[in-house]
């Protein structure tokens, strides 16, 4: 339980991997985390586009403007937002995705597609459907570290009890 809690606490965005493609199981692993992610009236209003051609992760790369880690990643799934659906579920299926990583030891960052007209056009996505972030995966890389610029708030400063 303590474990569990640390992994929770301790997970980065890591921007390196190793160039070798996820192991199928790993990878069913991940999608299997973002299927079972709870959703609002558990309509599940979503879709994932698993990328793993080095030529269609570099294509998808251009809808975004910090996606060197789609580029270098062995997978990039792309979380699909269908009609109805809600960015709160999508963002709890990005976060189960990569604390499931994590548990596989996957190493993951999210990504956001600052085009998502282009993202769609590039997925072959309708009009209905949106695709405006994903998450990128990856065997960790030996230097792998989370950016310097990590941290967080204080509690103080972002905590609030009963009133604000
Ligand atoms: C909604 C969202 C979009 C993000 N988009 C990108 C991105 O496009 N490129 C990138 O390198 N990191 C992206 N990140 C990762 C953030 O930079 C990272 O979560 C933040 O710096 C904290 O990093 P840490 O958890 O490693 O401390 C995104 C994170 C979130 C939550």
């Amino acid at each position: 339980m303590a474990d569990f809690y640390q992994e929770i606490l301790s997970l980065r965005a890591i921007r390196a991997y190793e160039d070798r493609p996820l192991s199928d199981e790993h990878l069913d692993a991940i999608v299997e985390a973002a299927r079972w992610t709870g959703s609002s009236k558990n309509r599940q209003d979503w879709s994932f586009v698993v990328v793993t051609d080095r030529d269609r992760l570099h294509g998808l790369a251009e809808c975004g403007d910090f996606t060197q880690p789609v580029r270098d990643s062995a997978a990039t799934i792309v979380l699909v937002k269908e009609p109805g659906g809600h960015d709160f579920d999508l963002g709890r299926a990005a976060q189960n995705m990569m604390l499931a990583a994590k548990a596989i030891g996957v190493a993951s960052c999210p990504i956001t597609l600052h085009r998502p007209a282009e993202a769609r056009q590039f997925l072959g996505l309708s009009a209905e459907q949106e695709a405006r972030y994903a998450v990128a995966f990856g065997y960790p890389a030996p230097n792998a570290a989370p950016a310097k610029f990590g941290g967080r708030k204080p509690k103080d400063e972002v905590v609030r009890y009963d009133r604000a």
